[in-house]
């Protein structure tokens, strides 16, 4: 049944806000989990659709899975798998589950995962991840639209990505762990989630050093294995982000509580260009305004650079701050998909290209839109917020990938969102 949001206008959001574990570290840990026969729980996982989509892949690979007594966590027993074909039903809902195929085929010596399609956010290929394989020795086929990556042994190589992608750099990660001798990632992502991931595996007898460096160093070992391991799932730096813009949007003052204040630091950094005020505390960080912000130029980049996450949302903020913004998206071809939705609320925004040229206006108006992503999704909430008038999205579901219940985080801090059944 679909479901969207109906957004009443309700001037300044605040209050305080528990930030949840990251689903962009949360999915990789799930494949990661595959690599070994030993039970592993994994905390603060928060609860999004996109880890259920990741969950059910995981199972329907023979792995079992159990909620472990305290909310937001849970144990993965990948002892027996039972099968090493994703099927294309699963992949197709979620891109991430490609990352299964570095854990089977360094455990099982076998992957078969289908390719992921088109997405709405670019074609996002997969060509990083494979090189990868091969570099380790895999053999590679592709046939009737699935992967088949074999190899009796991998062994450990030096290999240099064209780009830090952050998947290709989990996987290939992944890979490694299990391999004969070293293996060196270079030129490879940086995000805070690569680091939670290489913990995780440490943490289960790995050999990594050098996370979060262009440079990662593996040193294989024959088995990863490791009794009560416990996992905390790093805070979502993506999900904080978004409060800190709705906090600058509504005008308001919000602090938020379990984020990590440097893995925030660009968003912060461009907030206080903005006008936007930005405080740390031991116990979070506080953002107010009390102000008209104003216009600012912003590129996406790999990490530490300014995230493509954070892009869509960020734009609501330019479309109502004075003056003319320059927004260049240099990580995926194709991610203004808000675009359109935020002009039919009265922003004036063009796309040149690569870039979007947003002259701010003074005020949004409510109307009917849709969410075409995870991202573009929240970006229309946000507006929706500081809009004069009611807005209607639908495609909500797309919100519910990445966000715990966004509507009901938002209306504990004054927000009007009422979620209805279509
Ligand atoms: C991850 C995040 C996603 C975020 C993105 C960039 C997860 C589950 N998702 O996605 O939220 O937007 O990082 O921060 O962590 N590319 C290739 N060949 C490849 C792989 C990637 O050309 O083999 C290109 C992509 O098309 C894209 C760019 O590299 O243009 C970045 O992609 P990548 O860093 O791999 O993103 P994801 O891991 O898919």
């Amino acid at each position: 049944m679909a479901e969207k949001f109906i957004v009443t206008p309700c001037g300044a959001l605040r209050g305080s806000i528990e930030i949840g574990g990251a689903k962009n570290a949360v999915l990789p840990v799930l494949a990661a989990a595959l690599l070994t026969e030993q039970p592993c729980t994994l905390q603060n996982v928060p609860s999004l659709s996109d880890v259920e989509s990741m969950r059910v892949l995981i199972e329907s690979l023979g792995a079992k899975t159990r909620a472990a007594g305290e909310k937001g966590s849970i144990t993965i027993d990948a002892s027996d798998v039972t099968s090493l074909e994703a099927s294309y039903e699963l992949v197709g809902k979620l891109r991430a589950s490609f990352l299964v195929m570095g854990p089977l085929l360094a455990r099982f010596g076998q992957a078969k995962v289908p390719l992921p399609g088109g997405c709405a956010i670019g074609s996002r290929p997969v060509d990083l991840h494979l090189k990868g394989f091969a570099a380790l020795g895999a053999d590679i086929d592709h046939s009737h639209g699935f992967v088949t990556a074999t190899a009796n042994t991998l062994k450990g190589a030096k290999i240099y990505l064209d780009f830090p992608s952050v998947g290709a750099t989990e996987n290939i990660m992944m890979a490694a762990v299990l391999a004969e001798g070293q293996t060196v990632l270079e030129n490879c992502a940086i995000e805070p989630e690569i680091v939670d991931l290489a913990n995780f595996l440490n943490s289960i007898g790995g050999k990594i050093r050098g996370a979060g460096t262009d440079t990662i160093k593996i040193e294989g070992v024959p088995r990863l294995h490791s009794q009560n391991i416990k996992h905390s799932i790093i805070p979502d730096r993506i999900e904080a982000g978004t409060f800190m813009v709705a906090a600058a949007i509504t005008r308001g003052d919000v602090t938020l509580t379990n984020v990590l204040a440097d893995h925030v630091k660009p968003v912060t950094a461009k907030l206080k260009e903005v006008n936007v005020s930005v405080e740390e505390s031991d116990d979070g960080i506080r953002v107010f305004c009390d102000t008209d912000t104003k216009a600012a130029d912003l590129k996406t980049l790999p990490y530490p650079g300014f995230p493509t996450d954070m892009q869509a949302q960020f734009m609501s903020l330019l479309a109502t701050a004075g003056g003319t913004s320059v927004i260049t998206e240099t990580v995926f071809e194709n991610r203004f998909m808000q675009v359109g939705e935020l002009k039919r609320m009265g922003a004036e925004i063009k796309i040149e290209s690569r870039s979007a040229i947003i002259e701010g206006v003074k005020n949004l108006t409510g109307t009917q839109v849709a969410a075409s992503d995870l991202r573009a999704g929240a970006a229309l909430v946000l507006a929706a917020l500081r809009a004069e008038g009611i807005t209607e999205i639908t495609g909500i579901h797309h919100i519910d990938r990445g966000y715990d219940r966004l509507d009901l985080q938002l209306n504990q801090l004054g927000a009007d969102i009422k979620r209805i059944i279509e």
